[in-house]
Formats: C-alpha cells, sequence, structure tokens
C-alpha cells in the first residue's frame, strides 16, 4: 500500500486527503493519503521517510512551504522561481520539491474567468502564499501587481524574484486610493478567523473588477461578501485547492485526475459541516 500524507501546523482542517482518496478509489490505486501535524523539527523524519520510500509522496502546506527546502535534493523549475514547495516525492534518488499552486491559481483563473483579460492586480498580502500567485500572474501575462501588505520588509522578497512587475503601497492606502485593476486578490490570513476584516474601500474599483480570496474555509469571507454585495464577481479559494491537488496527483500517480461533480459535492459537503 502506498502511502500519501500532508504535513503543516495547523493540518486539522485540511481537506487533502478527502480529495486523494477520493482520487485513489476512482482510479483503483491502492494507496492511502493522511494528514500529519508536524513541528519545524519534524520535516527531517519526514523527508528520511521519503528517502526510505515509507512515504511515496508528501504535500506541505502552512507554515513549511519555505522552511522544506533546505532538506530537498532538487527542485523543479516553479519551485525555484517561487521559493515555494507544496509537493514532495522522490525520482531518481533525489528528493524532488515541486510547486503546484502556480498551476492551481492559474487554472482556477483559466476556469472561472476564462475571457478576462488580467493586466493589472491589487494583491493584499505578502506571505507564503504570494510568490505562486504572483508568478502564476507573470505566466498569464499581467504586467503590474499592486501590493499591500501590513508587515513592508516582506514585500522586498517578492521585488528581488519578480523585479518592476511588482509595486508596493501602503497598508492604508486600501482604505482610500482607487485601483484600477482587472483582479483584487486577498492572499492574506484575515477571514479565516470570522471577527477580523480588511478595511477595503470597494468604490474605489470598477466594477468589472474580480475580487478573488485564497480562503476556501469559509466558502465566503466577509471580503468577498461585500464584494458580491457590490456587484463584483468572486471567486474563493477551493478551485485553487482542488487544482494544486490534481496536478500533485498527476505528478505521484502519472495519471490526470478529474474534478467531477461528485467530488465536489464531497468537499463542499465538508465545507459546510
Ligand atoms: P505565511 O507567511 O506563513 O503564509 P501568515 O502568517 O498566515 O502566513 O500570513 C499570511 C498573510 O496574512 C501575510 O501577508 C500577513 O501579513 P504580515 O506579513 O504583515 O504578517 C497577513 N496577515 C495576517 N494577519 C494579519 C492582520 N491581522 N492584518 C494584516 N495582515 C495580516
Amino acid at each position: 500500500m502506498k502511502k500519501f500524507i500532508v504535513i503543516g501546523n495547523p493540518i486539522k482542517h485540511s481537506l487533502s486527503p478527502l480529495v486523494h482518496n477520493y482520487w485513489f478509489e476512482q482510479n483503483m490505486i491502492e494507496a492511502t493519503y493522511e494528514k500529519v501535524l508536524v513541528e519545524e523539527k519534524g520535516l527531517e523524519d519526514v523527508i528520511q521517510n521519503i528517502r526510505q520510500e515509507k512515504i511515496v509522496g508528501a504535500n506541505v502546506t502552512v507554515p513549511f512551504k519555505q522552511k522544506i527546502i533546505p532538506l530537498l535534493d532538487e527542485l523543479s523549475e516553479v519551485a525555484l522561481k517561487t521559493s515555494s514547495v507544496n509537493t514532495v516525492y522522490k525520482k531518481n534518488n533525489k528528493i524532488i520539491g515541486d510547486n503546484t499552486d502556480v498551476f492551481g491559481f492559474q487554472n482556477s483563473l483559466a476556469e472561472l474567468v476564462p475571457n478576462k483579460i488580467i493586466q493589472s492586480v491589487l494583491l493584499i498580502g505578502a506571505g507564503g502564499v504570494s510568490p505562486s500567485i504572483v508568478q502564476a500572474l507573470k505566466n498569464v501575462s499581467t504586467n503590474k501587481v499592486i501590493i499591500a501588505n501590513r508587515t513592508k520588509e516582506k514585500f522586498e522578497v517578492l521585488k528581488n524574484k519578480f523585479g518592476p512587475l511588482v509595486q508596493q503601497i501602503l497598508w492604508d492606502d486600501l482604505r482610500h486610493k482607487k485601483f484600477d485593476v482587472d483582479l483584487v486578490v486577498n492572499s492574506t490570513s484575515l477571514g479565516l478567523e470570522k471577527k477580523e476584516d480588511l478595511n477595503f474601500n470597494f468604490s474605489s474599483v470598477n466594477k468589472s473588477t474580480v475580487f478573488y480570496d485564497v480562503i476556501y474555509n469559509p466558502v465566503q469571507t466577509s471580503f468577498l461578501k461585500q464584494a458580491e454585495a457590490q456587484g463584483h464577481q468572486v471567486i474563493n479559494g477551493l478551485k485553487m485547492f482542488l487544482y494544486q491537488a490534481l496536478k500533485a496527483f498527476q505528478i505521484w500517480n502519472k495519471i490526470s485526475p478529474t474534478i467531477d461533480k461528485q467530488l465536489l459535492q464531497l468537499v463542499k459537503k465538508k465545507l459546510h459541516d
């Protein structure tokens, strides 16, 4: 029986086991996928288990997507570009780190806003997932990404990677500046805890601006609720999550699974439980 895991901290709410185990069954693959809560000092053991083939593949989530990198032998091109790894496996005796979040974000846009030309974007947040979002936007030929983050220093990491594509604004600018952008993405963890809120001025954007929140649990953050109430198209992080899982499954199993109706129903039911 092949064993796969997702590691993170916290990890309780991960839906990855549900999705991967659904696809294992659908594709008649004898494998299990479990969530494992780890501390930073436990990362080495995980890599050791992959080396010894006790574990075939691991997904990596918050807060280890960067921290895992020094323990790996090789990075894929996209993991290198983003310095972010969410998929690990062994190939030719080497432990490889890959990034499927870029694919996830890009494919969610391709599915949900297929005809939208996304030239300029306001990205709120510069945390762990932001390099993957900027890389995906770069791939779809976005030419301006305006970034607001509470901690200004984190912008420098993105500036070093993406150069003139990214521009910084102040956190407080979100409350009063006007934004002529095609897409606004919230990549902060605000909205995870229902009590906290983003102070965004929704009258500062065009009616055609699409709002995207990478959070999918809750299904609709108050940020998206407000945007929708103002008549904007809104997207939550569910499709990004499912597409990153699909790509990881492909890498590990050399099979392309489908995000079918039954899977969507299962996931949505779990989110509403
Ligand atoms: P990580 O960097 O591991 O992805 P995180 O701590 O969950 O994780 O933070 C993700 C993003 O949410 C960051 O942009 C963070 O801003 P800082 O860089 O200033 O920490 C943002 N964030 C979290 N709580 C916030 C808050 N109360 N106000 C504004 N931004 C917040």
